[in-house]
């Protein structure tokens, strides 16, 4: 960085990115005039694609009459439709919502909304949370506890409510353990997990339906799912769903839950697609018996400056009936089987990409050494890095991963806006081909 030269630093190590200039749909500019298609919607959150005319007249409407109010002086009509909105897609049981900015906030406050659950319960020993490994919850303290992150090895020790069990894997079960073998196996580690810790000590499982950046897009079978849901009945633990990634349409429903109607979460959270990318805006939601045993016993008064902000959840509101009004739930489903269809011809020319899995328009491409063994690619190659600059190059801004220090695999994400067409989509995966055709060269030329 040049001295005496402020500018805003993304954190990142390398090369600052380049000024954007505009953006609208599927397409971003930058300053030179290039080209780019959002691949990934940024880390999937712009559902409905940049710039959306509806979205925009709301805010507008919104910021000429008040932006801000502060939820204990004056309760605004946006947050309040939006919560029967959300309640009204969300099904039973989803009845309130509580707004922040973020999504690490989102879970944040949920986990300390279920203590005062426990303890409006008289379970004042309940206040352990157990979470997936891999998982992702957030950057704050607690939610990186959650993560299981070992490049944050020091929080996961110092933060001893967060206890962790295995994820299951569909690509990367134990060697000679059938998938959906493995799948129930971990399943039943939650339950050994809990009874091994107390079970009058544990409050809450949290797990991602959909795995996003984690686990890129992995799930796992229905009896995995409804199994977790018996062992939380069986010992009075609340299952939360972090809905960040997969909710608000991005699956082919409006909740990736909602496919597994034996297997309801008690509570779930969202952020990212819920605001589109046009605010900041999160939440959780919970069931009314479990908002009203805490109101019963003294509220739940967390402050936050901006929760449920007059502008965000306007915004909200709006996202949410463009994404009705355009059907673009229906969309995400069908152009997402059309995009792991061209994905997976992709795979039969690209031997090094070892799979392909998805729901609706939250997919991703794990890039392998070799198909046969699954072998990673060198740590050196730097894959992701690689391969998000190749794409760049040909104007696709791609969101990849090498979760947990590689210990789950490289994988990019093939997440678009909800709006993209099959043209997009052959446009995406044309450009998708290219890069990593280039790629698979620069490695037989490093070899
Ligand atoms: C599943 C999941 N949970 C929580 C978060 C944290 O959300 P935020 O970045 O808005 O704090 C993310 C962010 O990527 C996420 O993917």
């Amino acid at each position: 960085m040049t001295p005496g030269v402020q500018r805003f630093w993304t954190g990142r190590a390398g090369r600052q990115p380049p000024a954007i200039e505009r953006a609208s749909g599927l397409h971003i500019w930058d300053r030179d005039g290039k080209r780019y298609i959002d691949v990934t919607s940024g880390p999937i959150a712009v559902n409905i694609g940049h710039g959306n005319e509806r979205v925009l007249a709301a805010m507008r409407e919104q910021s000429e009459r008040y932006c801000f109010a502060y939820p204990s002086n004056f309760e605004s009509e946006r947050s309040t439709e939006l919560s029967q909105r959300l309640a009204g897609l969300a099904g039973p049981g989803l009845d309130c919502a509580f707004y922040v900015s973020s999504g690490s906030e989102a879970v944040e406050k949920c986990l300390q909304f279920v203590r005062r659950v426990a303890m409006a319960r008289g379970e004042n020993a309940r206040y352990k949370i157990i979470s997936r490994d891999p998982s992702y919850h957030g950057s704050t303290r607690a939610t990186m506890a959650l993560s299981a992150d070992p490049g944050y090895a020091p929080y996961l020790t110092d933060y001893p409510a967060a206890l962790h069990v295995p994820a299951p894997s569909s690509y990367r079960p134990p060697a000679g353990v059938a998938a959906s073998v493995y799948a129930m196996q971990c399943a039943e580690a939650l339950r050994a997990r809990i009874i091994e810790t107390g079970p009058e000590t544990v409050l809450a499982f949290i797990m991602e339906p959909v795995m996003g950046f984690c686990g890129g897009a992995d799930s796992a079978p229905p009896e995995y799912y409804r199994r977790i849901r018996e062992i939380c009945d069986e010992f009075g633990v609340l299952l939360i769903y972090d809905e960040i990634v997969s909710g608000a349409g991005r699956t082919g429903t409006f909740l990736a839950s909602g496919r597994w109607p034996t297997a309801r979460p008690d509570l779930v959270i969202l952020a990212k697609g819920l605001g589109g990318g046009y605010a900041p805006l999160a939440a959780f939601l919970a069931p009314a018996r479990l908002v009203d045993a805490v109101a019963g016993a003294g509220g739940f008064h967390v402050g936050h400056t901006h929760k449920a902000h007059p502008l965000a959840c306007a915004v909200g509101l709006a996202v949410l009936e463009v994404t009705i009004g355009d059907r673009l739930i229906e969309k995400a489903a069908q152009s997402g089987e059309y995009l792991r269809a061209k994905l997976r011809r992709l795979q039969g020319d690209s031997p090094i990409i070892g799979d392909v899995r998805g729901l609706g328009m939250l997919n991703a491409v794990e890039i392998v050494a070799d198909r046969d063994s699954k072998r990673m690619l060198p740590r050196e190659l730097d894959v992701i890095g690689r391969v998000q600059a190749l794409a760049r190059e040909q104007g696709l801004l791609i969101y990849g991963r090498r979760t947990h220090a590689g210990r789950f695999g490289d994988w990019i994400m093939v997440a678009p806006p909800l709006i993209a067409t099959h043209a997009d989509v052959d446009e995406i995966v044309d450009g998708l081909g290219r890069c990593l055709g280039r790629f698979q060269q620069e490695i037989a030329a490093a070899a």
